[in-house]
């Protein structure tokens, strides 16, 4: 199977005349002339599948918002570019080569679920995208695309989180990016902070997702199924890095086995080396070489127990060690807790910590059944998924490689630093770059020389934060 281009252009599409010129705008002008009940019914039709990393029917999604809205509490459309699973960077991608795409699904998704606004939600470090963003909608408004919805860029944290959906909420409207226990289509934006009405329902979809809302509109559902598995229908952009020759993000067919999507997209394993394992992020169960055939989609890769998530995969060759990674998975997870559940934060350093010591060669059994003692509590109470993933990904690594634990606890192998998990900052002539500022960030979420010692929720939510309105 090759490379497939249906909302990951192979150049990039610089104007909105050169996007019209390219069939573009085709969705927006049939969304027009339907109803909205009918642009869901055909989304729903679809089987498009959130491609932010959970896979709930986007089309569900849109039909809950729209029965939550009213004039008084208008909804609020949410496209969530915030992309901050380590190993993914395809919503970057699909912007910088088309933001246009992204604008068109936005509007569609604003007309059917009776949206006012739509907020673009990206990183203030996303520098060059946020400006690609502000000048198609520039462009787009002025060609009379927004009608009367507004258009808002929106600049949030680094910090993981902030993709978290109702974190995301709880930032735009003026607080720290802390997971509420309300689902976002019942309490959306304008709330407190901002005071202006009360809080209407907000349908947050990821970015890639609203890539593929206008061809779906424009062509149809079943032009949509042509590509993809019944379960898993249409693409899904992959990002490529870790232990490979080199590193990049492409569209496949949603179904594509795993190793293909390597070898397409990084060129498959260095010279000589084989690979051990996936991540899938750090979000899904970790994929071994045993099942490396696994087709790429919702059903496939959790047959095996992983997930597709964001379709990031980071790639680990038979030069990992797997308790680096296990510790460096861990403490990523655990430094961007945010500490509202206890469990999550404390258990979470806990596991980290003691896994740190394994990995370094400083370690006891005890440390490593510390460890996996406290992956059984780490979920306690647990408001957002963050803590099942320390839980799920943590201890997939562990279940699958006993072996490499062993090693360490006996002396057997020299120590080795963890490996460095987070977020990518750009993948630059087929090299990521993964933000290694991380490695220092502390679990109060500062860069101080040392760690306050108090959970972030405690530290931040009385400061007013830089982006309030
Ligand atoms: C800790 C955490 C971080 C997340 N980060 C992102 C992110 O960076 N981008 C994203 O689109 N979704 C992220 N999500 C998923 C969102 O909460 C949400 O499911 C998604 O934006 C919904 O869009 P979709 O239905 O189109 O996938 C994250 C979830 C969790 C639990
Ligand atoms: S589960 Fe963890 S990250 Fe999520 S709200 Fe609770 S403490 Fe914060």
């Amino acid at each position: 199977m090759t490379l497939v281009h249906r909302v990951l252009h192979p150049k990039p599409i610089l104007s909105l005349d050169e996007y019209l010129a390219r069939a573009g705008g085709k969705g927006i002008e049939t969304a027009r002339q339907m109803t909205p009940e009918a642009v869901i019914e055909r989304v729903l039709a679809s089987g498009l599948r959130g491609r932010g990393g959970a896979g709930f029917p986007t089309g569900r999604k849109w039909q809950t918002v729209a029965q939550n809205h009213s004039a008084a509490a208008p909804a609020t459309v949410v496209v969530n570019g915030a992309e901050g699973e380590p190993g993914t960077f395809k919503d970057r991608t699909i912007l910088r080569r088309n933001p246009f795409l992204v604008i068109e699904g936005a509007l569609i998704a604003a007309g059917a679920v009776g949206a006012d606004m739509v907020i673009f939600a990206m990183k203030r470090s996303f520098e060059g995208e946020l400006a690609r963003m502000r000048a198609a909608i520039e462009e787009a408004e002025a060609a009379g695309w927004s009608q009367d919805v507004e258009l808002i860029v929106f600049e949030g944290p680094d910090e993981y989180l902030y993709g978290e959906e109702s974190a995301l909420l709880e930032t735009i409207d003026g607080r720290w990016p802390f997971p509420r226990i309300v689902p976002t289509f019942r309490r959306g934006l304008r709330s407190v902070a901002t005071g202006e009405a009360p809080a209407g329902p907000a349908l947050v979809n990821n970015m890639e997702t609203m890539a593929n809302v206008a061809r779906i509109v424009a062509r149809g559902p079943d032009w949509f199924r042509t590509i993809g598995t019944a379960e898993s229908p249409g693409t899904a952009v992959c990002t490529i890095t870790g232990y490979t020759r080199h590193h990049g993000v492409g569209e496949v067919h949603m179904g594509t086995p795993l190793r293909e999507v390597i070898e397409l997209i990084g060129g498959g394993p260095r010279p000589g080396r084989q690979i051990k394992a996936v991540l899938s992020g750090v979000a899904n169960g970790i994929v071994t070489a045993a099942d490396l055939d696994a087709p790429v989609s919702y059903e496939g890769l959790s047959a095996v127990g992983s997930g597709i998530g964001s379709a990031g995969f980071i790639v680990l060759d038979d030069s990992v060690d797997m308790a680096a990674v296990a510790a460096g998975v861990s403490r990523f997870l655990a430094v961007e807790s945010c500490g509202q559940c206890s469990p999550c934060k404390l258990d979470g350093m806990t596991i980290a910590t003691h896994l740190t010591k394994v990995s370094v060669s400083a370690g006891r059994t005890h440390d490593y059944d510390v460890a996996r003692h406290r992956l059984g509590t780490v979920t306690e109470r647990s408001r957002c998924f963050l803590a099942t993933q320390q839980q799920m990904v943590v201890g997939s690594i562990l279940n699958h490689f006993p072996e490499e634990f062993e090693r360490h606890v006996t002396g057997e192998v020299p120590g080795v630093e963890p490996e460095l998990i987070a977020e990518l900052i750009d993948i630059r002539n087929g090299k990521a770059l993964v933000d290694e500022r991380h490695a220092s960030k502390q679990p109060d979420w500062s860069y101080n020389n040392r760690d306050s010692g108090t959970v972030p929720v405690e530290l931040y939510t009385s400061l007013v934060p830089p982006w309030r309105p």
